[in-house]
């Protein structure tokens, strides 16, 4: 089974756009749980424009599934995280105002620099994963690094899988197996949404979460959160 975690960035977004508090994140993040979500994702980006400072460490007593936080490990993401102590922390190599994630990390270039960020990690005995493009090379990089897991980036499935599922699933498959070699935990997220989420699952056979926030939202504007999160939950 895939564990579902969802990314509540949106509820944020909706709850800054009006100022005060409502939509309420915590909130939000109580109902996911308790309507089978398997863990609660958040992206405290530094211009703090959804999920703010004071959001990261509220949720830490509310989430009481798996608490995943995500963001490029800048002095004060690493600060946040190594006092929350989240389950899992996921590395992403963001620079600090673009929209959305949009490339995994270069493990290799970078492999001193996320070594060190993950030994400091380890030692506050976080789990760490690291945000990767589906090429083999990567994963070989992520457990150099001494990685636990990596979330593949699957934004280029998505976009070819209406036009060629079983050509656009290929890189990821392979990418799994080798990290299942390796003994690396794989994770996956990115676009993923009711259409194009099972066939990923059934795919990767050995994928451990998704993390989903964007498209899972979007349809609980339609659908009702309870309803979505089931929805998702059965295409896994
Ligand atoms: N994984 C990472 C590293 C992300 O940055 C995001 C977006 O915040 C997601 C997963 C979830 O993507 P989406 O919002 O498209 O479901």
């Amino acid at each position: 089974m895939t564990n579902l975690s969802v990314n509540i960035n949106k509820i944020a977004t909706l709850r800054n756009s009006r100022g005060g508090r409502f939509p309420d994140v915590l909130n939000a993040a109580r109902k996911c749980q308790d309507f089978g979500a398997d863990g609660i994702t958040i992206h405290p980006r530094p211009d703090q424009r959804h999920i703010t400072r004071d959001d990261a460490y509220a949720l830490k007593d509310v989430v009481t599934k798996e608490y995943n936080i995500e963001g490029f490990p800048s002095k004060d993401f690493i600060e946040i995280v190594t006092k929350i102590l989240p389950t899992q922390v996921t590395l992403v190599p963001d620079p600090p105002n673009i929209l959305t994630s949009n490339n995994g990390w270069d493990t290799n270039k970078n492999f001193i620099f996320l070594s060190d960020i993950i030994e400091e990690l380890h030692a506050h005995n976080i789990r760490v994963s690291i945000f990767v493009n589906p090429a083999l090379e990567m994963v070989e990089g992520a457990k150099k690094c001494n990685s636990d897991r990596i979330e593949l980036y699957t934004e280029a499935y998505c976009n070819s899988f209406k036009e060629d599922k079983k050509k656009a699933i290929q890189p990821y498959i392979q990418s799994a197996e080798l990290a299942e070699n390796l003994k690396l935990g794989v994770n996956a997220g990115h676009d993923l949404n009711l259409d194009n989420l099972q066939y990923f699952a059934k795919n990767i056979p050995n994928l451990e979460e998704v993390s989903i926030g964007h498209a899972l939202i979007s349809d609980a504007l339609y659908l009702g959160l309870e309803n979505t999160i089931q929805m998702y939950k059965r295409l896994l």
